[in-house]
């Protein structure tokens, strides 16, 4: 196994207001770009040429990664014009593969951290001749993943996607191996969803699809909550990545980052470069991107701090994502989900949540 296509090509619309001005996959995580974590995992275990299927603001990706060389990879791009959806993303590189038909190629959708043994997904692929083999894992709430039923050999019977009334919870973990033929037979030029499309009709027409169950770290970072989560356990280290840029602990503080004395900083908080955490303040399990500001005494837990964002004295944010250069005013109180968009200016003391607060 050498090759892998990794799809990164979505709008990761429930990740806004971070995804305005940065595809999903290029969100520093821990420090680097979210997908240097699955690139490091993937030459980890051997592959040595990626191919990026790219959509939604391509360019950040060659920006960043060029020839890939400075991973010990050789990285190629391809962009879609119109998304194609995830099917038609992988057929729209097969130009750029380089496997023989009967060969293994990884593909990865790109906001998956997972710990799981990619190559011994591949063994258990090759050995048994599949088509395509699937890493399974199982989560508590399966309706929001493509849910997948085998029999007690492994092979799949039934994919379906986001189901309501799952059958199991055994899910699609989102890394596939593909037998190369398989890839080349999928249609061109028009958009085609591999979950919905592509693994249905190759169940009707008797291909070998294999589940592989893995239940190492894994995790969608789809949402804020657990892209937070995500980065939170590269820090701490609980999901290992050669590519988080320090020793792990509580916190990784970036070069140019500062924490007062006083403040507590923990949890797996990442502190961008140039960010500053004021006197008395207090983060926990959250990241601060480049350049945002805490100031003294403000209460920041399992959030995002968007680039050169300001929180100001006392404020006191949970589970909040908060856009680039966004100012909240002191004493403001923001609970989970709430979103303010990039530039936007809360007034001092203008939203609250109890009556005590100072
Ligand atoms: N190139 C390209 N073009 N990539 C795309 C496109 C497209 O048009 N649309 C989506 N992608 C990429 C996204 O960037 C992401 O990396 C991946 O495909 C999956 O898209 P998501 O939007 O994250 O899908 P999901 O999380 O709702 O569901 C998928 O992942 C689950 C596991 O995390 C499905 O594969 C589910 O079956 C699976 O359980
Ligand atoms: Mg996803």
């Amino acid at each position: 196994m050498s090759e892998a296509i990794l799809l990164v090509g979505g709008k990761g619309t429930r990740l806004r207001p971070l995804t305005l001005n940065c595809a999903k996959p290029m969100i520093p995580t821990a420090g680097v770009p979210f997908l240097t974590h699955q690139l490091a995992r993937l030459r980890d275990a051997g592959v040595t040429h990626v191919v990026l299927a790219t959509s939604y603001r391509a360019e950040t990706f060659s920006a960043h990664f060029g020839d890939g060389a400075e991973l010990g990879l050789e990285i190629d791009y391809v962009t879609e014009t119109e998304p194609l959806g995830t099917g038609g993303g992988i057929r729209n590189v097969a130009d750029k593969l380089r496997s023989a038909p009967d060969e293994p190629v990884v593909i990865f959708n790109g906001d998956v951290l997972s710990g799981h043994d990619i190559a011994a997904q591949v063994a258990a692929h090759q050995e048994r001749g599949a088509d395509v083999t699937l890493h399974l894992v199982e989560v508590d709430d399966p309706r929001a993943f493509g849910c997948v039923v085998t029999d007690e050999s492994g092979r799949v019977e039934a994919f379906l996607e986001k189901t309501p009334d799952p059958p199991t919870n055994r899910i699609n973990a989102g890394c596939y191996v593909f037998k190369r033929s398989v890839i080349d037979g999928i249609p061109e030029g028009r958009p085609v969803s591999v979950e919905r499309e592509t693994f249905p009709g190759l169940l009707s027409s008797g291909a070998l699809v294999l589940g592989h169950v893995d239940s190492a770290y894994w995790l969608d970072l789809g949402t804020p909550a657990a892209f937070v989560q995500g980065s939170r356990d590269l820090v701490t280290g609980r999901i290992a990545s050669t590519a988080v840029p320090g020793p792990t602990g509580e916190k990784l503080v970036l070069p140019g980052g500062e924490v007062a004395i006083d403040a507590k900083v923990s949890g797996g908080t990442t502190v961008g470069a140039g960010a500053v955490v004021g006197r008395g303040a207090v983060v926990e399990g959250s990241v601060l991107l480049d350049g945002a500001v805490v100031e003294e005494g403000a209460v920041v837990r399992d959030s995002v701090v968007g680039a050169g964002a300001s929180i100001g004295a006392g404020a006191v944010l949970e589970g909040v994502v908060v856009g680039e250069a966004a100012r909240i005013g002191a004493r403001n109180e923001l609970l989970t989900g709430v979103r303010v968009w990039a530039g936007a200016e809360l007034a001092e003391g203008s939203v609250r949540f109890s009556s005590d607060a100072g």
